[in-house]
């Protein structure tokens, strides 16, 4: 796995993170190093698959990156007549996302579309996952988005919601955001390099509170919604329609 070495280096303007090939050549080890629980985020999702992944329906990776979600998904899924749906609006990610697609050998078909997001229609999905991508939407545009995946969705079918939150309570926020950056710390990220990434990312990854995230989610037509994974302030959510 290729190292993360991006804010070693380079210095950085703030605001001017984005997803592309220099980010896509080393985001296995930048997800690992800088987001806890992603890895048990991304099982949790296999086994939500296996459990929750209806016959002859459509699952949708939104955001997929590098696929992690999406092969998560396609080893979990028992269920016959499937179709994989994996999204990504950069084209570094996606032409990447394909060849590992293609190594893999799981059995339900996968397309993976460069794409917005928001262009792509949801039918008839019994699973949709976005793991760490609203985040980056315009705060406005995520309602419509939330409420156009549950409107695609079947009844009893699961949405997948990871995020970066902020906490209501200022100062347990300062709290989990330094415990972040001790998380960093562990994974061997420099001071210099936590500082460059918090300035690279700010306004660009615009956070929010998990009730938020739960009233929107309730409010878009979702049954149930709730945190089944927090570590810090990195949260998972899992709403069912
Ligand atoms: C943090 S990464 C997601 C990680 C990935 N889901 C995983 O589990 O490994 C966010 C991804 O969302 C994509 N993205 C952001 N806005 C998007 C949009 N409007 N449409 C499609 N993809 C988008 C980015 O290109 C990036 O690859």
């Amino acid at each position: 796995m290729a190292r993360d070495n991006i804010y070693k280096s380079t210095d950085v303007q703030a605001g001017t993170f984005e997803f592309n090939e220099a980010v896509a050549a080393v985001f296995p080890d930048m997800l690992q190093r800088s987001i806890p629980g992603y890895q048990q985020t991304i099982e949790a999702i296999g086994m939500l698959a296996r459990r929750h992944v209806q016959p002859a329906s459509h699952c949708y990776d939104l955001g997929c990156s590098l696929g992690a979600a999406t092969i998560a998904m396609r080893h979990g899924i028992e269920a016959q007549g499937c179709k994989i749906i994996a999204v990504d609006n950069a084209s570094a990610m996606v032409e990447r996302c394909r060849s590992i697609v293609a190594a893999d050998d799981a059995e339900t078909p996968v397309e993976v579309l460069l794409s917005d997001l928001q262009e792509v229609s949801i039918d008839n999905a019994s699973m949709v996952v976005m793991n760490y991508t609203l985040q980056f939407l315009p705060q406005e545009e995520r309602a419509a988005v939330i409420r156009r995946i549950a409107n695609g969705m079947r009844p009893g079918g699961v949405f997948v919601l990871s995020e970066k939150v902020i906490d209501e309570d200022a100062a347990l926020d300062e709290h989990l955001t330094g415990l972040h950056h001790d998380f960093k710390r562990q994974n061997a990220y420099s001071e210099l390099e936590i500082a460059r990434k918090r300035a690279a990312i700010d306004k660009v990854l615009v956070p929010e509170t998990v009730a938020s995230h739960v009233a929107r989610l309730k409010d878009a037509g979702f049954r149930h919604a709730g945190v089944w994974l927090r570590w810090f302030n990195f949260v998972s959510l899992l709403a069912i329609r």
